[in-house]
Protein backbone atom coordinates (compact mmCIF):
# COMPACT_ATOMS: atom_id res chain seq x y z
CA UNK A 1 0.00 0.00 0.00
CA UNK A 2 1.56 3.50 -1.68
CA UNK A 3 0.55 5.12 1.51
CA UNK A 4 2.55 3.33 4.01
CA UNK A 5 5.64 4.64 2.47
CA UNK A 6 8.40 6.88 4.02
CA UNK A 7 7.29 10.36 2.24
CA UNK A 8 8.37 13.26 3.73
CA UNK A 9 7.24 16.79 3.97
CA UNK A 10 9.15 19.69 3.52
CA UNK A 11 9.61 19.75 7.11
CA UNK A 12 10.36 16.91 7.97
CA UNK A 13 7.30 15.32 8.90
CA UNK A 14 7.09 11.34 8.09
CA UNK A 15 3.22 11.72 5.71
CA UNK A 16 1.34 9.34 4.19
CA UNK A 17 1.19 9.94 0.70
CA UNK A 18 1.46 6.97 -1.89
CA UNK A 19 4.77 9.28 -4.00
CA UNK A 20 7.20 12.18 -3.13
CA UNK A 21 5.49 14.00 -6.14
CA UNK A 22 2.81 14.30 -3.62
CA UNK A 23 4.38 15.05 -0.87
CA UNK A 24 5.87 18.40 -3.05
CA UNK A 25 2.49 18.74 -4.46
CA UNK A 26 1.42 19.14 -0.60
CA UNK A 27 4.52 21.42 0.37
CA UNK A 28 3.32 23.85 -2.52
CA UNK A 29 -0.09 23.80 -1.01
CA UNK A 30 1.57 24.46 2.75
CA UNK A 31 3.71 27.16 1.21
CA UNK A 32 0.46 29.03 -0.81
CA UNK A 33 -1.65 28.62 2.55
CA UNK A 34 1.38 30.17 4.83
CA UNK A 35 1.97 32.65 2.08
CA UNK A 36 -1.66 34.11 1.78
CA UNK A 37 -1.37 33.34 -2.21
CA UNK A 38 -5.01 33.73 -3.96
CA UNK A 39 -4.03 29.91 -5.43
CA UNK A 40 -3.71 28.35 -2.94
CA UNK A 41 -7.40 26.21 -3.27
CA UNK A 42 -5.85 25.79 -6.44
CA UNK A 43 -2.71 24.22 -5.17
CA UNK A 44 -5.17 22.02 -3.16
CA UNK A 45 -7.14 20.86 -5.93
CA UNK A 46 -3.85 19.61 -8.05
CA UNK A 47 -2.88 17.89 -4.84
CA UNK A 48 -6.55 15.71 -4.60
CA UNK A 49 -5.79 14.71 -8.14
CA UNK A 50 -2.48 13.70 -7.57
CA UNK A 51 -3.12 12.18 -4.55
CA UNK A 52 -6.98 11.38 -3.62
CA UNK A 53 -6.32 8.84 -1.60
CA UNK A 54 -4.17 10.49 1.19
CA UNK A 55 -5.91 11.85 4.21
CA UNK A 56 -3.73 14.98 4.32
CA UNK A 57 -5.35 16.56 1.44
CA UNK A 58 -8.96 16.14 2.56
CA UNK A 59 -7.67 17.20 5.98
CA UNK A 60 -6.38 20.18 4.15
CA UNK A 61 -9.86 20.62 2.14
CA UNK A 62 -11.43 20.57 5.36
CA UNK A 63 -9.40 23.55 6.90
CA UNK A 64 -9.57 25.46 4.05
CA UNK A 65 -13.67 25.04 4.71
CA UNK A 66 -13.35 26.37 8.16
CA UNK A 67 -11.28 29.58 7.55
CA UNK A 68 -14.09 30.93 5.76
CA UNK A 69 -15.58 30.96 9.14
CA UNK A 70 -18.87 30.60 7.59
CA UNK A 71 -21.97 28.01 8.44
CA UNK A 72 -22.13 27.08 5.02
CA UNK A 73 -18.97 25.99 4.07
CA UNK A 74 -19.11 23.20 7.58
CA UNK A 75 -20.94 20.28 5.68
CA UNK A 76 -18.13 20.53 3.14
CA UNK A 77 -15.71 20.52 5.96
CA UNK A 78 -17.32 17.58 7.92
CA UNK A 79 -17.54 16.03 4.41
CA UNK A 80 -13.69 16.07 4.13
CA UNK A 81 -13.26 14.75 7.35
CA UNK A 82 -15.34 11.72 6.58
CA UNK A 83 -13.14 11.41 3.72
CA UNK A 84 -10.26 11.43 5.74
CA UNK A 85 -11.42 9.06 8.37
CA UNK A 86 -13.02 6.43 5.47
CA UNK A 87 -9.09 6.37 4.17
CA UNK A 88 -8.43 5.50 7.69
CA UNK A 89 -7.06 8.81 9.09
CA UNK A 90 -3.33 7.85 8.43
CA UNK A 91 -0.55 8.17 10.98
CA UNK A 92 -0.83 9.41 14.58
CA UNK A 93 0.11 13.07 13.39
CA UNK A 94 -2.53 12.58 10.46
CA UNK A 95 -4.66 11.83 12.91
CA UNK A 96 -3.95 13.89 15.83
CA UNK A 97 -5.30 16.64 12.28
CA UNK A 98 -7.93 14.85 11.94
CA UNK A 99 -9.39 15.33 15.78
CA UNK A 100 -8.19 18.97 16.01
CA UNK A 101 -10.60 19.67 12.80
CA UNK A 102 -13.34 17.73 13.75
CA UNK A 103 -13.45 19.37 16.88
CA UNK A 104 -13.46 22.97 15.47
CA UNK A 105 -15.89 21.69 12.72
CA UNK A 106 -17.97 21.19 16.16
CA UNK A 107 -17.84 24.62 17.48
CA UNK A 108 -15.05 23.50 19.73
CA UNK A 109 -12.48 25.57 19.12
CA UNK A 110 -11.02 25.49 22.14
CA UNK A 111 -10.81 21.54 22.01
CA UNK A 112 -8.92 21.65 18.93
CA UNK A 113 -6.50 24.15 19.98
CA UNK A 114 -5.62 21.83 23.01
CA UNK A 115 -5.29 18.96 20.44
CA UNK A 116 -2.75 21.15 18.37
CA UNK A 117 -0.97 21.55 21.02
CA UNK A 118 -0.44 18.23 21.56
CA UNK A 119 0.35 17.43 18.38
CA UNK A 120 3.38 20.50 18.48
CA UNK A 121 4.56 18.80 21.53
CA UNK A 122 5.04 15.38 19.83
CA UNK A 123 5.57 17.30 16.11
CA UNK A 124 7.35 21.06 16.96
CA UNK A 125 8.25 21.28 13.17
CA UNK A 126 4.27 20.51 12.04
CA UNK A 127 3.55 23.83 9.95
CA UNK A 128 0.32 23.48 9.30
CA UNK A 129 -0.62 22.56 12.72
CA UNK A 130 1.46 25.31 14.14
CA UNK A 131 -0.11 27.70 11.56
CA UNK A 132 -3.86 26.71 12.15
CA UNK A 133 -3.43 26.53 15.77
CA UNK A 134 -1.85 30.63 15.50
CA UNK A 135 -4.99 31.51 13.62
CA UNK A 136 -7.59 29.51 15.92
CA UNK A 137 -6.31 30.90 18.95
CA UNK A 138 -6.13 34.31 17.48
CA UNK A 139 -9.59 34.40 17.01
CA UNK A 140 -10.57 33.45 20.65
CA UNK A 141 -8.07 35.95 21.71
CA UNK A 142 -5.79 33.11 23.19
CA UNK A 143 -2.59 35.47 22.62
CA UNK A 144 -0.23 33.90 25.12
CA UNK A 145 -1.21 30.37 23.81
CA UNK A 146 -0.24 32.13 20.60
CA UNK A 147 3.29 33.31 21.82
CA UNK A 148 3.88 29.87 23.84
CA UNK A 149 3.22 27.84 20.67
CA UNK A 150 5.60 29.64 18.75
CA UNK A 151 8.47 30.27 21.64
CA UNK A 152 7.77 25.79 22.28
CA UNK A 153 8.35 25.31 18.41
CA UNK A 154 11.74 27.92 17.93
CA UNK A 155 14.26 25.44 19.11
CA UNK A 156 13.22 22.87 16.96
CA UNK A 157 13.61 25.11 13.90
CA UNK A 158 16.76 25.87 11.79
CA UNK A 159 16.73 28.98 9.87
CA UNK A 160 17.43 27.16 6.79
CA UNK A 161 14.17 24.54 6.78
CA UNK A 162 11.22 25.73 4.51
CA UNK A 163 8.61 27.49 6.09
CA UNK A 164 10.84 29.23 8.87
CA UNK A 165 10.21 32.71 7.64
CA UNK A 166 6.80 32.34 8.22
CA UNK A 167 7.30 30.96 11.71
CA UNK A 168 8.89 34.91 12.32
CA UNK A 169 6.24 35.95 11.05
CA UNK A 170 3.76 34.55 13.49
CA UNK A 171 6.49 34.79 16.01
CA UNK A 172 6.39 39.13 15.41
CA UNK A 173 2.30 39.03 15.04
CA UNK A 174 2.10 37.16 18.63
CA UNK A 175 4.73 38.76 20.27
CA UNK A 176 3.11 42.32 18.89
CA UNK A 177 -0.50 41.08 20.39
CA UNK A 178 1.20 40.53 23.41
CA UNK A 179 2.71 43.45 23.50
CA UNK A 180 6.49 42.55 23.41
CA UNK A 181 7.07 44.82 20.49
CA UNK A 182 10.39 45.17 20.15
CA UNK A 183 10.61 41.09 19.47
CA UNK A 184 7.57 41.43 17.53
CA UNK A 185 9.39 44.67 15.09
CA UNK A 186 12.87 42.65 14.92
CA UNK A 187 11.14 39.18 14.00
CA UNK A 188 8.92 41.24 11.42
CA UNK A 189 11.84 42.87 9.74
CA UNK A 190 13.90 39.27 9.61
CA UNK A 191 11.10 37.27 7.78
CA UNK A 192 10.78 40.18 5.34
CA UNK A 193 14.29 40.48 4.68
CA UNK A 194 14.02 36.69 3.44
CA UNK A 195 10.94 37.52 1.64
CA UNK A 196 9.47 40.71 1.09
CA UNK A 197 6.25 39.02 0.06
CA UNK A 198 5.61 37.80 3.15
CA UNK A 199 2.19 38.97 3.88
CA UNK A 200 1.91 37.83 7.15
CA UNK A 201 5.40 39.63 8.19
CA UNK A 202 4.11 42.87 6.58
CA UNK A 203 1.52 42.99 8.50
CA UNK A 204 2.65 42.31 11.90
CA UNK A 205 4.92 45.34 11.44
CA UNK A 206 1.99 47.23 10.24
CA UNK A 207 0.64 46.19 13.40
CA UNK A 208 3.72 47.80 15.39
CA UNK A 209 4.00 50.88 13.75
CA UNK A 210 -0.17 51.19 14.78
CA UNK A 211 0.56 50.68 18.31
CA UNK A 212 3.35 53.18 18.76
CA UNK A 213 1.79 55.73 16.62
CA UNK A 214 4.37 55.66 14.23
CA UNK A 215 2.06 56.55 11.24
CA UNK A 216 4.08 57.75 8.53
CA UNK A 217 6.62 55.29 9.06
CA UNK A 218 3.10 52.83 8.57
CA UNK A 219 2.34 54.32 5.43
CA UNK A 220 5.62 53.81 3.98
CA UNK A 221 6.24 50.34 5.02
CA UNK A 222 3.03 49.09 3.28
CA UNK A 223 3.83 51.11 0.16
CA UNK A 224 7.50 50.05 0.11
CA UNK A 225 6.77 46.64 -0.21
CA UNK A 226 3.17 46.62 -1.62
CA UNK A 227 4.97 45.52 -5.27
CA UNK A 228 5.22 42.50 -4.15
CA UNK A 229 2.03 41.48 -2.85
CA UNK A 230 0.66 40.68 -6.35
CA UNK A 231 -1.01 37.08 -6.62
CA UNK A 232 -1.60 37.16 -2.69
CA UNK A 233 -5.45 36.35 -1.23
CA UNK A 234 -7.80 38.94 1.19
CA UNK A 235 -5.12 39.30 3.53
CA UNK A 236 -3.94 42.32 1.20
CA UNK A 237 -7.08 43.95 1.69
CA UNK A 238 -6.64 43.37 5.61
CA UNK A 239 -3.05 45.42 4.96
CA UNK A 240 -4.69 48.20 2.82
CA UNK A 241 -7.10 48.59 5.65
CA UNK A 242 -4.06 48.93 7.93
CA UNK A 243 -2.88 51.59 5.55
CA UNK A 244 -6.34 53.24 5.55
CA UNK A 245 -5.66 53.46 9.38
CA UNK A 246 -2.62 55.36 9.54
CA UNK A 247 -4.19 57.83 7.00
CA UNK A 248 -7.34 58.55 9.26
CA UNK A 249 -5.35 59.05 12.48
CA UNK A 250 -3.59 61.93 10.31
CA UNK A 251 -7.13 63.08 9.24
CA UNK A 252 -6.77 62.19 5.25
CA UNK A 253 -10.08 61.12 5.15
CA UNK A 254 -10.20 61.36 1.34
CA UNK A 255 -7.21 58.87 1.04
CA UNK A 256 -9.31 56.22 3.42
CA UNK A 257 -11.77 56.56 0.85
CA UNK A 258 -10.28 56.15 -1.64
CA UNK A 259 -8.36 52.94 0.06
CA UNK A 260 -11.84 51.98 1.05
CA UNK A 261 -12.94 51.71 -2.56
CA UNK A 262 -9.83 50.27 -4.48
CA UNK A 263 -8.30 48.41 -1.83
CA UNK A 264 -10.08 46.77 0.74
CA UNK A 265 -13.51 46.99 -0.15
CA UNK A 266 -13.51 46.62 -4.06
CA UNK A 267 -16.77 44.95 -5.13
CA UNK A 268 -15.46 44.16 -8.66
CA UNK A 269 -12.06 43.15 -7.67
CA UNK A 270 -11.36 39.18 -8.39
CA UNK A 271 -10.64 38.37 -4.91
CA UNK A 272 -13.81 39.92 -3.62
CA UNK A 273 -15.79 38.52 -5.88
CA UNK A 274 -14.79 35.12 -4.88
CA UNK A 275 -16.02 35.77 -1.82
CA UNK A 276 -18.04 38.59 -1.31
CA UNK A 277 -19.23 38.06 2.24
CA UNK A 278 -15.75 37.18 3.62
CA UNK A 279 -15.55 37.65 7.60
CA UNK A 280 -12.57 39.48 7.36
CA UNK A 281 -13.41 41.79 4.33
CA UNK A 282 -16.67 42.70 5.76
CA UNK A 283 -15.24 43.82 9.31
CA UNK A 284 -12.15 45.97 8.04
CA UNK A 285 -15.47 47.59 5.72
CA UNK A 286 -17.47 47.86 8.40
CA UNK A 287 -15.23 49.25 11.56
CA UNK A 288 -13.74 51.75 8.88
CA UNK A 289 -17.65 53.39 8.14
CA UNK A 290 -17.92 53.36 11.70
CA UNK A 291 -14.60 54.96 12.27
CA UNK A 292 -15.25 57.05 9.50
CA UNK A 293 -18.71 58.21 10.67
CA UNK A 294 -17.19 59.37 14.04
CA UNK A 295 -14.99 61.76 12.58
CA UNK A 296 -18.04 62.92 10.78
CA UNK A 297 -17.24 61.94 7.10
CA UNK A 298 -19.67 61.54 4.67
CA UNK A 299 -19.86 57.51 3.34
CA UNK A 300 -22.50 57.74 1.28
CA UNK A 301 -24.22 54.00 0.69
CA UNK A 302 -21.18 52.26 1.47
CA UNK A 303 -23.04 50.46 4.32
CA UNK A 304 -25.62 48.74 1.82
CA UNK A 305 -24.30 46.41 0.67
CA UNK A 306 -22.44 45.54 3.84
CA UNK A 307 -26.29 45.31 5.69
CA UNK A 308 -27.83 43.17 3.09
CA UNK A 309 -25.05 40.64 3.46
CA UNK A 310 -25.56 40.86 7.28
CA UNK A 311 -29.18 39.97 6.65
CA UNK A 312 -27.98 36.89 4.66
CA UNK A 313 -25.90 35.94 7.02
CA UNK A 314 -28.60 35.90 10.34
CA UNK A 315 -28.03 32.86 12.47
CA UNK A 316 -24.48 32.08 11.30
CA UNK A 317 -21.96 32.95 14.48
CA UNK A 318 -19.42 31.01 13.53
CA UNK A 319 -17.28 34.31 13.43
CA UNK A 320 -17.82 35.66 17.02
CA UNK A 321 -16.52 39.09 16.21
CA UNK A 322 -17.74 39.72 13.11
CA UNK A 323 -21.59 39.59 14.42
CA UNK A 324 -21.21 43.04 15.89
CA UNK A 325 -19.57 44.18 12.63
CA UNK A 326 -22.77 42.80 11.05
CA UNK A 327 -24.93 44.59 13.47
CA UNK A 328 -23.15 47.88 12.53
CA UNK A 329 -24.14 47.65 9.10
CA UNK A 330 -28.13 46.85 10.19
CA UNK A 331 -28.45 49.79 12.08
CA UNK A 332 -26.99 52.25 10.16
CA UNK A 333 -29.18 51.61 7.41
CA UNK A 334 -32.18 51.27 9.94
CA UNK A 335 -32.82 47.74 9.31
CA UNK A 336 -33.58 47.27 12.91
CA UNK A 337 -36.02 44.48 12.14
CA UNK A 338 -33.75 42.59 10.67
CA UNK A 339 -31.62 43.19 14.28
CA UNK A 340 -33.58 42.08 16.34
CA UNK A 341 -34.24 39.11 14.22
CA UNK A 342 -29.85 38.54 14.44
CA UNK A 343 -30.20 39.19 18.18
CA UNK A 344 -32.99 36.32 18.63
CA UNK A 345 -31.01 34.02 15.94
CA UNK A 346 -27.28 34.53 18.22
CA UNK A 347 -29.29 33.86 21.49
CA UNK A 348 -30.77 30.63 19.89
CA UNK A 349 -27.31 29.72 18.93
CA UNK A 350 -25.86 30.30 22.14
CA UNK A 351 -29.32 28.21 24.02
CA UNK A 352 -29.12 24.95 21.00
CA UNK A 353 -24.87 24.88 21.05
CA UNK A 354 -22.86 23.96 24.27
CA UNK A 355 -19.21 24.50 22.50
CA UNK A 356 -16.62 27.27 23.32
CA UNK A 357 -17.86 29.51 20.67
CA UNK A 358 -21.37 29.52 22.19
CA UNK A 359 -20.42 31.07 25.35
CA UNK A 360 -18.14 33.55 23.37
CA UNK A 361 -21.25 34.55 21.54
CA UNK A 362 -23.41 34.64 24.53
CA UNK A 363 -21.22 36.26 26.98
CA UNK A 364 -19.36 38.78 24.40
CA UNK A 365 -20.85 39.07 20.56
CA UNK A 366 -24.34 39.20 22.06
CA UNK A 367 -23.56 42.19 24.74
CA UNK A 368 -21.71 44.43 21.60
CA UNK A 369 -25.22 43.65 19.43
CA UNK A 370 -26.90 44.66 21.95
CA UNK A 371 -25.53 47.65 23.14
CA UNK A 372 -25.69 49.02 19.14
CA UNK A 373 -28.94 48.17 18.53
CA UNK A 374 -30.13 49.84 22.16
CA UNK A 375 -28.41 52.89 21.00
CA UNK A 376 -29.30 53.06 17.42
CA UNK A 377 -33.13 53.35 19.26
CA UNK A 378 -31.56 56.49 21.52
CA UNK A 379 -31.06 54.63 24.70
CA UNK A 380 -27.51 55.39 25.07
CA UNK A 381 -28.12 54.88 29.07
CA UNK A 382 -29.35 51.20 28.61
CA UNK A 383 -26.36 50.61 25.84
CA UNK A 384 -23.82 51.35 28.21
CA UNK A 385 -25.22 48.87 31.54
CA UNK A 386 -25.34 46.10 28.52
CA UNK A 387 -21.95 46.32 27.43
CA UNK A 388 -20.24 47.55 30.88
CA UNK A 389 -19.94 44.04 32.72
CA UNK A 390 -18.96 42.50 29.19
CA UNK A 391 -16.17 44.94 28.52
CA UNK A 392 -13.24 43.09 29.85
CA UNK A 393 -13.89 39.56 27.93
CA UNK A 394 -14.43 41.38 24.72
CA UNK A 395 -10.90 39.72 23.80
CA UNK A 396 -12.17 36.35 23.82
CA UNK A 397 -14.34 37.75 20.64
CA UNK A 398 -10.38 37.75 18.94
CA UNK A 399 -8.94 39.89 16.67
CA UNK A 400 -5.71 42.25 17.44
CA UNK A 401 -5.84 45.18 19.53
CA UNK A 402 -6.62 47.44 16.07
CA UNK A 403 -9.39 45.68 15.46
CA UNK A 404 -10.95 45.15 18.76
CA UNK A 405 -10.50 49.36 19.33
CA UNK A 406 -13.56 49.53 17.13
CA UNK A 407 -15.98 48.41 19.93
CA UNK A 408 -13.90 50.26 23.18
CA UNK A 409 -15.10 53.80 20.83
CA UNK A 410 -18.45 52.02 20.35
CA UNK A 411 -18.85 51.88 24.58
CA UNK A 412 -16.85 55.33 25.09
CA UNK A 413 -19.71 56.57 22.39
CA UNK A 414 -22.58 55.06 24.60
CA UNK A 415 -21.18 56.51 27.43
CA UNK A 416 -20.58 60.30 26.10
CA UNK A 417 -24.12 60.00 24.49
CA UNK A 418 -25.78 58.55 27.82
CA UNK A 419 -23.71 61.53 29.40
CA UNK A 420 -21.70 58.35 31.43
CA UNK A 421 -18.52 60.76 32.41
CA UNK A 422 -17.17 58.01 34.97
CA UNK A 423 -18.02 55.07 32.50
CA UNK A 424 -15.92 57.56 29.40
CA UNK A 425 -13.28 58.08 31.91
CA UNK A 426 -13.01 54.21 32.74
CA UNK A 427 -12.80 53.35 29.05
CA UNK A 428 -10.26 56.09 28.58
CA UNK A 429 -8.20 54.28 30.81
CA UNK A 430 -8.46 50.94 29.77
CA UNK A 431 -7.18 51.84 26.24
CA UNK A 432 -4.40 53.78 28.07
CA UNK A 433 -3.21 50.70 29.67
CA UNK A 434 -3.70 48.65 26.19
CA UNK A 435 -1.84 51.53 23.80
CA UNK A 436 1.38 52.70 24.00
CA UNK A 437 0.43 55.23 22.06
CA UNK A 438 -1.91 57.68 24.64
CA UNK A 439 -5.70 58.61 23.99
CA UNK A 440 -4.53 62.20 23.35
CA UNK A 441 -2.49 61.05 19.84
CA UNK A 442 -5.84 58.98 18.56
CA UNK A 443 -8.25 60.13 16.49
CA UNK A 444 -10.94 57.83 18.17
CA UNK A 445 -10.59 59.37 21.28
CA UNK A 446 -8.61 62.72 21.50
CA UNK A 447 -11.70 64.46 21.43
CA UNK A 448 -13.20 62.72 24.74
CA UNK A 449 -9.90 62.70 26.37
CA UNK A 450 -9.10 66.56 25.71
CA UNK A 451 -12.50 66.96 27.44
CA UNK A 452 -12.44 63.92 30.25
CA UNK A 453 -8.82 64.01 31.05
FE1 LIG B 1 -4.32 43.43 11.41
Amino acid sequence: MGHLSMVHDAQGNRASFASDEAGIAYDHVIEGFLKYRADAPLRLKALLKLDGEAPLPHLLKAAFAMLAYKAAHVPAARAALDQARSLGGGNLREQMHLAALDAWSAGAQDRAISVWENLLAEYPRDILAFRLHHFAAFWMGKTPQMMASVENAFPHWDSDTPGYGSMLACRAFAHEECGSLLIAENAGREAIRRDPADLWAAHAVAHVLEMQGRRAEGIAWIGGLSTHFEGGNNLMHHIAWHQAMFHIERGENAEVLRLYDTGFRDLNSPITLMQPDLYIDCQNAASMLFRLQRQGVEIGDRWEELAEKAEVRIGDCLSAFTLPHWMMALCATGRLDAADRMLDAMRDYARANSGENARIVRDAALPCCEALLLRARGDARAAVKVLRPALGGLYELGGSHAQQDVLEQLFLDCAMEAGEVADARMLLERVTGRWPTPPERRVGYAKAAAELR
